[in-house]
């Protein structure tokens, strides 16, 4: 019998840039099912709402049939339980990555061992890129056209009216 692997690709996606849709798309072509879960910490500040980037996320992801959005509260592994996920999707970009992924894939692994962390190379185009850059930039009245989606670009021009315009 074919087993159907529930995978979920979690992150604050604040906003969801291009390099989360390559992840999400090379996801989605090898397991059965994939929701990107998006984190709400509550202390922590966005700079988009759980509904903004769950909006965002959902349209750019919305040419994935077996891809779902969603948010969560709390750990991710018991998140996972509740959902019968088995893998948690991770992009990776540069070795900086790393340590930090090496670090939270480990403590997953205690909280959860049945769980595996997989990890996706991003695309040697999206390599530098990062929500927190895409945020400063628009912030500083500039604005990056191949980047993000245009549901998010629209999104971040009214967030942070171009200065110049
Ligand atoms: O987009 P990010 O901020 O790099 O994503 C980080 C995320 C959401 C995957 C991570 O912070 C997370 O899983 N948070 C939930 C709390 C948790 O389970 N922590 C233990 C693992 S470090």
């Amino acid at each position: 019998m074919e087993r159907k692997i529930r995978a979920i690709y979690p992150g604050s996606f604040d906003p969801i840039t291009n390099g989360h849709i390559y992840i999400a798309e090379r996801a989605a072509a090898i397991f059965g099912e994939v929701r990107v879960s998006i984190l709400v910490n509550l202390r922590k500040q966005y700079t988009f709402d759980v509904e903004d980037r769950h909006a965002m996320a959902a349209e750019a992801l919305s040419h994935l049939p077996n891809v779902t959005v969603d948010h969560f509260t709390g750990l991710l592994v018991d998140y996972m339980r509740q959902h019968n996920a088995q893998v948690i999707i991770r992009g990776l970009r540069a070795m900086s990555d790393f340590e930090y992924e090496f670090q939270m894939a480990l403590i997953n692994r205690q909280l959860a061992p049945e769980i595996e962390t997989f990890f996706i190379i991003t695309d040697a185009q999206y390599s530098y890129l990062s929500s927190s850059l895409v945020r400063d930039i628009f912030q500083l009245g500039g604005a990056m056209e191949n980047v993000v989606p245009p549901s998010v670009f629209r999104r971040l021009r009214e967030r942070f009216p171009a200065h110049f315009d």
